[in-house]
């Protein structure tokens, strides 16, 4: 099985979600600047909102897919918002990729906001979804 795992991340919060996702499947996480080389079976995505809306950055990796993805699952961390679902499920239907209904999402630190997020406990469940999705 294909396992790939890209995020985004300007402050760092996603980055750590997605290092723990990565090393839970056992894969190197890479940023949305490397785009797909090969087909893959499940692409772990990772994104944070930025003023209501992902970065451009990621909008740019989801229309660049030019290889198969049998499903896309999407993570991300957010001050306010459940997740990030919804700034890019619109995308992945255009390239006609299915977004897992199961996702992860937790709370990321933003000025005064949810300090130390995401911790420890977060990382431990991202490890655990993670596993669950490519078990
Ligand atoms: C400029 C800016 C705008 C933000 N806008 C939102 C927002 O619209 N909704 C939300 O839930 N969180 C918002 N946040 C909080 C971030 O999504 C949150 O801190 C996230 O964990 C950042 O992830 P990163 O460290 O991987 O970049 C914003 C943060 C910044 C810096």
């Amino acid at each position: 099985m294909n396992i790939e795992v890209r995020y985004y991340s300007r402050g760092g919060n996603t980055k750590k979600i997605a290092l723990a996702i990565a090393k839970a499947v056992g894969v190197e996480a890479k940023t949305v600047s490397e785009p797909l080389t090969e087909d893959v079976d499940i692409l772990f995505l990772g994104s944070a909102p930025y003023a209501f809306d992902v970065d451009d950055e990621v909008k740019k990796f989801i229309s660049g897919i030019g290889v198969s993805v049998g499903k896309a699952v999407n993570f991300s961390t957010s001050a306010a918002v459940k997740s990030t679902r919804k700034y890019i499920e619109k995308l992945f239907a255009e390239k006609k990729i299915p977004v897992a209904d199961d996702e992860f999402s937790c709370r990321g630190a933003f000025a005064m906001l949810h300090k130390d997020r995401p911790n420890e406990n977060d990382q431990k469940a991202a490890a655990e979804f993670a596993k669950k999705i490519i078990s």
